[in-house]
C-alpha cells in the first residue's frame, strides 16, 4: 500500500505516506558551459524535475541540486576562440542554462558552478582522502602532443581513432562508435584539433586511481544499484568485462588544481570534479538555508537523473570514487535514452538540433507542452525520436482534445446550467477511481516509469470524459436536475484530481485550471490527500479553454526553421558562407494549404489571341473558363504564335485581382514552365473549361 486513505469525506487532507521514505537528495547531469541548451538535454532535466515535484507532493523530503559543469578542454577551445577566459565562457553559458532551466520550470534548489570554491574545496578533500587511503599512484604515460602547436593534447585537444571499435574517436571518448571512455595514450592515428598536425607521443607523469581495486565492491554494489534497468546492466557488463586504473590529472591551468606539491601543473580530471559538484551544490543550498547536506549524502537516499551516454562514469567512476574515499554511493541512477530528430541522429556540426530558447521558448511555445510531450512520449529508457508532427498531434489530441476538453465541458456545464457548485456528495465510486490512479501513479513514479504515469492521469481524464458524454448531464437537466447535478458534481471531483495529479508534469497548466475551478491559492501546496477531499468551492472562477492547439501553420514554420538550420550548418561547413547559403528555396517562403487552397484554378479555353500592338512579349488573349469568358494579357509572344494559342485548353487562375498591361486590362493569368523558352501547362485529358484545378 503506497498510501494510505482516511474518510475522505470528513478528513481535509489526509496524511497519505504510510511508507516513510529516506531525505533523498536529485540530481540531474551537469550541462558543460561551451554551448547552448537544446532539446537533446531537456530528456534528462523535465523528468527529473517531475520526479521531484511528484515525490513532494506526497510528502517525501527532497533536495534537487544542478549546476553547469565548467572545466575540461571544450570550454578551453571555445575561450581560445572567442578569445576570451575559460570562466567567462562558463559564466556566459551558465546564466543561459539557468534561465532556460527557470523558464522551462525546472526548479532547482541549487544551480551551482564546479568553478566555484565549494566544488574546489570538496573535490581536494575527496582526492586528499583518496591518496591517503593509497587509491592514487604516480605513473609516466604517453601522451599526445602536437610539435606544431607545441603543447600537450589532453581530451578534446586531438582526435583519432578509437583503439576498440576503429571508428573515429575523440581523446577522452569514443563518441562515434562504441562509446568507451578512453584514457590518455590510447586513442590511435591522433591529430591536433587545433592545427590538424599529425601528434606525437611524449612522456608525462600523471596521477592514476585505482579503480581495478574496486572490481568486487563494484560487483556487490551494482546489482542493489536502484534506477534503470539500462544503467544498472550496462555497469555490471562493463565491470565484469575489465576495469583499468583511471588517469584523474590532466596538464592544464584550467580546473581543479590536483593537490600535493608533486602535482605541479596538473589539474584534476573534469569528471572527476563534475559529480563532485553534487555534493558541493548541495552544501551550498544547505548553507546558505540553514540544512545539513550531510542529512542527504551520508543518511539519505541519492538519485542521480543522467543521460544514458554517461552512465559509465556515473556507475563505475563514482561509486569507487565516493566508496574509497568514504562516502555514500548513488542510490538510484536514472538514465534517459537518447534524442533523435525526425529519426536522424542529434547533431549540432550538422545543424540537426533544436534550440531551447530560440527554437520553443521564444517561439511563444508553452513550456507545459514540451514538458508533456518529453515526459508522455516513450519509456524514459527508449530513444526518443522527436519530430513537430508528432507534438503537435499529441498536444491537440491528447492536451486539448481529451484533457483540456473534460475539464472544460465539466466547468462550462457547471457555470451555463448550475450557475452554482451543487451541495451533493461526490459518489463513492467516482473517489475510488481517483483512489485507484493515484496509487498506480505513486508506484509508477518511484519506479521511474514516467510515460506510465502520465498515461495513468490522462485515462483519468478520459474516464472522465467517458462519464459525462455516456451520462449527457445537459439533456439529463430537463427531466432530473438532482441526477444532472450529482454528474457534474462527480466531474469537478475528477477534474479537482486531475489538476493536483498532473501538476508536476505541467506545473503553470494546472495552476491556471486550479483558479479556473475557483481556488486562489497555489496548487502545489496541496497535499496528495486533498485530490479526495470533496470539492468544497461554491462557485467557480472565470473559465477558459485550457490548452491551445497548434495549427498547421505553426508546426511547418517550426519545421522550417529546422530544416533551414540544417542547410546553413551544412553550407557553413562546407565552407560558403551564409549569405551564399543555398538555402532550400522551397523552404524559404512556405505556404500552408488554406494557402494554396485561396488560388482558384480552373482550366480555360483560349478561344482568341492576338498580339498587343507595338509590343514584342504581349498577346491577349480571350479566355473561356466556363462561366464567362476573360481577357488575359499574358508575356508567352516570344514562345506562342497567337495561331497556337487558339484552341489551347490551358490552365488559369481566375481570382487574381485585375491589372493593366500597356493599358490593357488583364482579369487572370496562365501558367507555363520555364521563363525563356516557356512551356504552356496543359490538361493531359480533355476536361471541359471551367474545371477546377486541385
Ligand atoms: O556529459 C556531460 O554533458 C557532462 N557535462 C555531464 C557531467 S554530469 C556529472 F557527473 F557531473
Ligand atoms: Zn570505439
Amino acid at each position: 500500500m503506497l498510501f494510505h486513505l482516511t474518510n475522505p469525506n470528513t478528513s481535509p487532507a489526509p496524511n497519505t505516506t504510510t511508507m516513510t521514505h529516506k531525505p533523498t537528495v536529485v540530481t540531474c547531469g551537469l550541462p558543460y558551459t561551451n554551448g547552448l541548451c537544446h532539446l537533446g538535454h531537456l530528456r534528462t532535466y523535465i523528468p527529473g524535475d517531475f520526479y521531484v515535484r511528484y515525490l513532494r507532493w506526497l510528502g517525501d523530503d527532497i533536495v534537487f541540486v544542478c549546476g553547469s559543469d565548467n572545466h575540461g578542454t571544450p570550454i578551453i577551445v571555445t575561450a581560445e576562440t572567442e578569445h576570451t577566459t575559460p570562466r567567462a565562457v562558463s559564466e556566459y553559458f551558465h546564466a543561459h542554462f539557468d534561465e532556460v532551466f527557470k523558464d522551462m520550470g525546472i526548479n532547482f534548489d541549487r544551480f551551482g558552478m564546479t568553478d566555484d570554491p565549494t566544488t574546489h574545496h570538496r573535490t581536494t578533500t575527496i582526492i586528499e582522502s583518496l591518496i591517503e587511503k593509497d587509491y592514487i599512484y604516480e605513473k609516466t604515460i604517453q601522451q599526445s602532443y602536437c610539435p606544431s602547436c607545441k603543447r600537450f593534447l589532453p581530451d578534446r585537444y586531438v582526435e583519432g581513432i578509437c583503439p576498440y571499435c576503429g571508428k573515429h574517436a575523440r581523446g577522452d571518448e569514443c563518441d562515434q562508435g562504441c562509446g568507451r571512455h578512453l584514457e590518455p595514450g590510447e586513442i590511435l592515428n591522433s591529430v591536433c584539433t587545433t592545427c590538424g598536425t599529425q601528434a606525437e607521443l611524449r612522456e608525462q607523469k600523471h596521477y592514476y586511481f585505482k579503480l581495478s581495486k574496486f572490481r568486487d565492491y563494484l560487483l556487490e554494489y551494482l546489482p542493489t544499484l536502484d534506477g534503470t534497468i539500462n544503467a544498472r546492466n550496462y555497469a555490471i557488463g562493463w565491470v565484469e568485462n575489465e576495469l583499468k586504473d583511471w588517469c584523474i590529472t590532466r596538464m592544464m591551468d584550467w580546473g581543479v588544481a590536483f593537490p600535493g606539491k608533486d602535482a605541479k601543473g596538473l589539474v584534476t580530471y573534469v569528471w572527476v570534479d563534475a559529480p563532485i559538484g553534487y555534493i558541493a551544490f548541495t552544501e551550498e543550498w544547505a548553507n546558505t538555508t540553514g540544512n545539513s547536506w550531510q542529512k542527504y549524502w551520508c543518511n539519505g537516499d541519492r538519485v542521480h537523473f543522467i543521460g544514458s551516454d554517461i552512465i559509465y562514469h556515473h556507475c563505475v567512476f563514482l561509486p569507487a570514487m565516493l566508496h574509497g574515499a568514504g562516502y555514500q554511493p548513488p542510490s538510484a541512477v536514472v538514465a534517459s535514452g537518447m534524442v533523435t530528430i525526425d529519426g536522424q541522429k542529434f547533431s549540432k556540426s550538422r545543424g540537426y538540433v533544436i534550440w531551447t530558447k530560440e527554437d520553443y521558448l521564444d517561439k511563444g511555445l508553452p513550456a507545459d507542452y514540451l514538458r508533456y510531450y518529453l515526459l508522455a512520449y516513450t519509456n524514459h529508457t527508449r530513444e526518443l525520436d522527436f519530430s513537430w508532427k508528432e507534438f503537435q498531434a499529441r498536444i491537440n489530441n491528447e492536451l486539448v482534445n481529451t484533457f483540456g476538453n473534460f475539464a472544460n465541458r465539466s466547468m462550462m456545464l457547471v457555470k451555463t446550467k448550475l450557475r452554482e457548485v451543487p451541495e451533493v456528495a461526490v459518489k463513492q465510486e467516482i473517489l475510488d477511481e481517483i483512489t485507484k490512479t493515484l496509487c498506480l501513479v505513486e508506484k509508477l513514479v518511484r519506479t521511474f516509469e514516467f510515460k506510465a504515469a502520465i498515461d495513468e492521469i490522462l485515462l483519468l481524464a478520459g474516464y472522465g470524459n467517458s462519464y459525462i458524454s455516456n451520462t449527457a448531464p445537459w439533456k439529463m437537466i430537463k427531466e432530473d436536475p438532482y441526477a444532472a447535478a450529482q454528474v457534474l458534481k462527480n466531474c469537478l471531483q475528477i477534474v479537482k484530481a486531475s489538476a493536483l495529479l498532473i501538476h508536476p508534469a505541467m506545473p503553470k497548466s494546472a495552476q491556471k485550471l486550479w483558479e479556473m475551478l475557483g481556488y486562489t491559492d497555489k496548487i502545489e501546496d496541496h497535499p496528495i490527500g486533498d485530490a479526495l477531499v470533496p470539492f468544497e468551492n461554491k462557485t467557480l472562477g472565470e473559465v477558459r479553454p485550457l490548452f491551445a492547439r497548434i495549427d498547421d501553420e505553426q508546426r511547418e514554420d517550426l519545421e522550417a526553421t529546422l530544416a533551414r538550420r540544417a542547410v546553413e550548418t551544412q553550407n557553413k561547413t562546407t565552407g560558403k558562407d551564409t549569405m551564399e547559403a543555398e538555402i532550400d528555396p522551397f523552404l524559404e517562403n512556405i505556404v500552408t494549404i488554406d494557402d494554396v487552397a485561396k488560388l482558384d484554378l480552373r482550366v480555360g479555353l483560349v478561344i482568341k489571341a492576338e498580339r498587343v500592338p507595338k509590343t514584342e512579349k504581349l498577346l491577349r488573349l480571350q479566355v473561356d473558363i466556363g462561366k464567362e469568358v476573360r481577357q488575359i494579357i499574358s508575356g508567352i509572344a516570344l514562345n506562342y504564335t497567337p495561331e497556337e494559342m487558339i484552341g489551347k485548353k490551358i490552365v488559369v487562375i481566375v481570382n487574381l485581382k485585375p491589372t493593366k498591361f500597356r493599358g490593357e486590362e488583364s482579369n487572370g493569368m496562365l501558367f507555363a514552365a520555364g521563363e525563356h523558352a516557356a512551356s504552356l501547362l496543359i490538361p493531359l485529358r480533355d476536361v471541359v473549361p471551367g474545371t477546377r484545378v486541385h
